[in-house]
């Protein structure tokens, strides 16, 4: 006897009125009426979620914070268009900057209730852009090259009493690009110093 011949009975098709039944299950399953009914589920369900829901999840822009708009015409954030990764990018970097114990959190100890609880509470928005302009020096005090990321890294550990975000989080990634930003607005070129022209 071969392997194959003992294969058991029950894994045979059922037959006569059960399988029927069966058939006509899957059938009505797969049926167009079907098919149409989970397609407007799905387009329901997708345009709640874009139109309707209002869950952050579901968005990809971010949290308005009082003062963006005032700030964005200001520093000609237009220049780099109405709405795009970079725009969205340098909003999240203002909601960093400004309201940084709701927006990153987890890198700080510092609450809200603090009243040194952000990094604008210890440096201006200019203060960002002159310092992006003037990264990746060598620094005399630490005896080696620190680049701007590594300097919002400092501030996270030290200043904001908190935890060193790595190199890649959109935190750091987002605190450059609002310092790009405003050194844009103030035409800063590599290594401008303030009041120098
Ligand atoms: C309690 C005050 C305080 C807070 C809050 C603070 N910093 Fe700082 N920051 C400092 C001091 C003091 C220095 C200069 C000493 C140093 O370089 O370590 C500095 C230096 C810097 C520099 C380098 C400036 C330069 O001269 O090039 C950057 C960039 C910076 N901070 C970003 C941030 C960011 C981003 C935050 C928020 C996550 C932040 N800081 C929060 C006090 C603060």
């Amino acid at each position: 006897m071969t392997r194959q011949d003992e294969t058991p009975q029950a894994v045979k098709p059922p037959t006569g009125g059960d399988a029927a039944r069966a058939q006509g299950f899957v059938a009505s399953l797969v049926s167009w009426r079907d098919s149409l009914l989970c397609a407007a589920l799905m387009a329901g369900f997708a345009f709640w979620a874009h139109f309707g829901s209002d869950l952050p999840v579901f968005r990809s822009h971010v949290t308005l914070e009082k003062g963006w708009d005032e700030f964005r015409a200001r520093n000609d954030v237009n220049d780099f268009g109405e709405d795009g990764y970079f725009v969205r990018a340098a909003q999240n970097g203002y909601n960093v900057f400004f309201f940084t114990s709701r927006y990153a959190g987890r890198f700080t100890r510092k609450t809200g209730a603090e009243p040194i609880n952000a990094c604008a509470s210890c440096h201006t928005a200019e203060d960002m852009a002159y310092s992006f302009v003037n990264s990746d020096r060598f620094d005399t005090a630490l005896g080696r090259r620190l680049s701007f990321e590594e300097r919002v890294m400092r501030c996270f550990a030290g200043p904001m009493n908190g935890f060193i975000p790595t190199l890649y989080d959109p935190t750091v990634r987002d605190l450059r690009i609002f310092a790009r930003t405003i050194a844009h607005h103030l035409r800063l070129s590599e290594g401008a110093q303030r009041g120098k022209s």
